[in-house]
């Protein structure tokens, strides 16, 4: 699949007609909503996990230095939780071009902090993407982290900001916040 995904997000038409849409961010989502939403709640779908096991070549490092970000690895029985958006569906072309290195949007169903649920859309970079580096040790991917960076900032700030956003509401994530002690040490 090439690196740009928005011309296959564009056809995605599971909630044409909608009003507004529910939208779940795992990654830079959850800490950077640069576009306008109705309404934000913490959230969580089941059976994926956060991996920084996508390449960035747009945003956090280089087509020639990828960075390393956050895509969804499907594991059974695991809950990733991030922040839910509800949305009206203009806001998805601004998303498309922000995702396109290697995300497509997926339905999912999501679950709200006070139980209820609502689906939505995601977007994820499969294993099946160019952009995609796939498994490493949680200290090489610190090193990696540490020493790339691109248009949107050093790739250090992705995971920092990330971190921190997912310790203010509640959750331990034990990759990102074992990434974040190597990056601490690396200095
Ligand atoms: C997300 O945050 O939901 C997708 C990955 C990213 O933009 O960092």
């Amino acid at each position: 699949m090439s690196h740009n995904t928005i011309a296959i997000n564009q056809q995605m038409d599971k909630f044409d007609g909608h009003d507004s849409v529910w939208l779940f961010g795992y990654g830079s989502l959850i800490y950077k909503a640069d576009f306008p939403f109705l309404e934000r709640r913490p959230a969580s779908i089941a059976n994926w996990s956060r991996r920084f096991w996508q390449g960035s070549h747009d945003h956090r490092g280089t087509p020639e230095a990828p960075g390393r970000v956050a895509t969804l690895i499907p594991e059974p029985g695991a809950v990733c939780a991030g922040m839910a958006y509800l949305i009206t569906p203009e806001v998805f072309a601004h998303l498309d071009y922000r995702e396109k290195n290697g995300y497509l949007r997926f339905a999912t169903d999501m679950t709200f902090d006070d139980g209820s649920a609502a689906e939505g859309l995601v977007y994820i970079a499969s294993a099946d993407n160019a952009a995609f580096l796939g498994e490493a040790t949680e200290y090489a991917i610190a090193q990696h982290i540490a020493r790339s960076a691109g248009p949107s900032g050093p790739n250090r700030e992705y995971l920092l900001n990330l971190a921190q956003a997912l310790r203010e509401m509640g959750h331990e994530d034990k990759h990102v916040f074992a990434i974040e002690r190597y990056l601490d040490q690396l200095g």
